[in-house]
C-alpha cells in the first residue's frame, strides 16, 4: 500500500481512528464495570456518535483502539460494523492509560502511509466533517485542528494565537490565553507516529496530543478551522450530561 500523491487523496483513501481507550476514571463509578465509551448519550451507546462523524464524513477505513474494561464488548455491540453500513471495522487494545499520543501510535500499522482523521471517542458534534476532511486532503500534508470557542476553555487544549496564527497550544492551562478549546478531531499525515517516538510523558504521565500536534505547529504544518454546530465532549457528568441533552434537542444520524 504506497502513499498517494499530495493532493490526490480521497476521503476514500483516508484512514479513521476512533480513540476509546483510558480508564474514564472522571466518571466513576459509571466506568468501574464498564468502558467510557459504552454508556448512553442519549438513545445511543458513545461511540456510536464518533464512528458515524467519520463515516458522515466519507471515511469507511476505521480502527477502533479500545483499553481498559469491557474491552470486549465492542465486539458484540458493534461487530464489523454493519449497522453502520461498514463492510468491515478494525480493533486493537492499547493497555493501561498512557496518553492520547499512546493511543494513537497503536493505529501505525493500520495507517501505514496514509493520511489519518482521528477522533477521540469521547467527543459528540452536530454537524457534518466532510468539508474540513476535503480541505486537509488539499493541504496534502501536516496537521489540521477544529476549534471551537467554550466558555471552560481551561479544561482544554487551549491555542495561543498571534493575530490569527497558531504559537502553540497549551494544555489545560489555569489561565487560557484565548476563548478556544481545541476539539477531539484531528487530521495528520503519516509523520504523526515517528513524532510520537520522541514524545516524554507528561506531569500526568501521559503522552500529549497537544505535545504532538506543537510540534506540527513548530514545523509549520499546521492548520486550523473553526468548527460549525456544536461540539461536546462526554467525559464528565456535567458534560456527558449536557451530550445527551444536545443530542436529544438536535436529533442524530446515528443508526
Ligand atoms: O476533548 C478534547 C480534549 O481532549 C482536548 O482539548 C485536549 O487537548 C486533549 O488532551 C483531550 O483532553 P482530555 O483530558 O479531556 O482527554 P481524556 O483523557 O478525557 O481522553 C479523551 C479520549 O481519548 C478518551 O475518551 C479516550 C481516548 N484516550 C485517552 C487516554 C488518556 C485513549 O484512547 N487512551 C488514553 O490513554
Amino acid at each position: 500500500m504506497g502513499a498517494n500523491p499530495p493532493g490526490k487523496w480521497t476521503a476514500r483513501t483516508m484512514k479513521g481512528v476512533i480513540l476509546a481507550g483510558g480508564l474514564g476514571t472522571r466518571l466513576y463509578p459509571l466506568t468501574k464495570v464498564t468502558n467510557k465509551h459504552l454508556l448512553p448519550v442519549y438513545n445511543k451507546p458513545m461511540i456510536y456518535y464518533s464512528i458515524q462523524t467519520l463515516i458522515n464524513a466519507g471515511i469507511t477505513d476505521i480502527l477502533l483502539v479500545t483499553g481498559g474494561n469491557g474491552a470486549g464488548d465492542f465486539l458484540r455491540l458493534l461487530g464489523n460494523g454493519k449497522e453502520f453500513g461498514l463492510q468491515h471495522l478494525n480493533y486493537t487494545y492499547q493497555e493501561g492509560e498512557g496518553g492520547i499520543a499512546a493511543a494513537l501510535s497503536l493505529a501505525e500499522f493500520f495507517v501505514q502511509n496514509e493520511p489519518v482523521c482521528v477522533m477521540l471517542g469521547d467527543n459528540i458534534i452536530e454537524r457534518n466533517i466532510g468539508q474540513v476532511v476535503r480541505a486537509y486532503e488539499k493541504q496534502g500534508k501536516g496537521a489540521k485542528i477544529l476549534l471551537k470557542e467554550v466558555k471552560d476553555p481551561q479544561r482544554f487544549g487551549v491555542p495561543v494565537f498571534d493575530k490569527d496564527r497558531i504559537l502553540r497550544i497549551e494544555e489545560k492551562p489555569k489561565v487560557p490565553k484565548s476563548p478556544y478549546a481545541v476539539t477531539g478531531i484531528y487530521c495528520f499525515d503519516h509523520d504523526v507516529f515517528d513524532i510520537i517516538r520522541t514524545l516524554k510523558p507528561s506531569a500526568r504521565g501521559e503522552l500529549e496530543i497537544t505535545d504532538v500536534n506543537n510540534v506540527y505547529i513548530e514545523r509549520g504544518l499546521m492548520t486550523w478551522d473553526l468548527l460549525e454546530g456544536w461540539w461536546t465532549d462526554a467525559g464528565t457528568f456535567e458534560s456527558l450530561s449536557l451530550a445527551g441533552h444536545l443530542v436529544s434537542q438536535t436529533g442524530t444520524n446515528t443508526p
